[in-house]
């Protein structure tokens, strides 16, 4: 098995401005996925109109300071309907497919924003299509997740200092919403998670934290695909459909902390029982 067909891997010599991509994992990397595309914000931009799309939509927007990793350091405005988020804190926005979303602006940024969206039922983004508000005012003006606050209260078994925790959600946090956890990984890690699979299609990030070198990860990061490990140093993303055996994630090297995160369309994970409410820290 070759486990580098489930990897968007950033390549050198990207486009770099006022919005950096990184990374983009979507139908012509791997047919059938959940499209994730990973960037930087560097300075304010701004995309004006709403737009509807048929599937739902997580937008994940990280600060770049690890010293203080809940503050944005920025400000981003976006819309739901007729309800506008300003968002100022690290922090998870849930679109429901059908709703019109957008009026996207960057306000201010004081240090790098880095985001990713994930569409969790389509593999492309050209589905979308103009849109105008109807919902009332307050319908979405609670899609907003901040904290690592699982509703078991249950937090990562990992060991000690490696963990920065950023953000959890899934369907009983916000109704409607996927599973997502995203962390900072600030040590090297000689353990992992034991190898599992999942009955859902799993999103997984890793990526470095220069802004300025966006491809490049600043660690070496082996990741177990089956019995395959697959060594990364840039930028990159995963994609594990259901049933895919994977884990460990072992990481000999770092030179900078790393974001990680990961997530899936099973919606009400931890209510279905599984073995842990975080699926990528059971290092048992
Ligand atoms: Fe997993």
């Amino acid at each position: 098995m070759d486990g580098t067909k489930y990897f968007a891997i950033a390549e050198d010599g990207g486009a770099r401005g006022a919005e950096t991509p990184i990374v983009r994992m979507d139908g012509r990397v791997y047919p059938g996925c959940m499209l994730v595309d990973a960037r930087w914000y560097i300075k304010p931009v701004s995309a004006k109109g709403l737009v509807r799309r048929a599937s739902d939509e997580l937008l994940v927007f990280v600060g770049s300071d690890d010293k203080n990793p809940g503050s944005l350091n920025a400000e981003i405005r976006l819309r739901i309907e007729n309800d506008v988020l300003t968002l100022t804190e690290t922090c998870a926005v849930f679109v429901p497919g059908g709703a019109a979303s957008g009026d996207f602006e960057v306000v201010s940024v004081d240090k790098p924003v880095f985001r990713y969206s994930c569409l969790l039922n389509s593999d492309t983004s050209g589905e979308a299509v103009p849109a105008e508000a109807s919902a009332p005012a307050g319908t979405y003006a609670a899609n907003v997740v901040t904290g690592y606050r699982p509703p078991s209260g249950k937090l990562p078994d990992a060991p000690e200092g490696f963990l920065n925790l950023l953000l959890y959600l899934d369907g009983v946090r916000l109704p409607g919403a996927p599973y997502m956890e995203t962390v900072w990984f600030m040590t090297p890690n000689d353990t992992g998670p034991a190898p599992h699979g999942h009955d859902f299609d799993e999103f997984i990030g890793f990526i470095g934290t220069n802004p300025d070198r966006p491809e490049e990860l600043g660690a070496e990061l082996q990741f177990y695909i089956g019995d395959e490990a697959v060594t990364v140093t840039k930028s990159c993303l995963v994609y594990i459909p259901r049933g895919v055996r994977h884990s460990p994630i072992i990481i000999p090297k770092m030179e900078r902390p790393i974001i990680h995160f990961s997530g899936g369309n099973g919606g009400d994970y931890a209510r279905r029982g599984a073995v842990s409410d975080s699926n990528m820290f059971n290092f048992d």
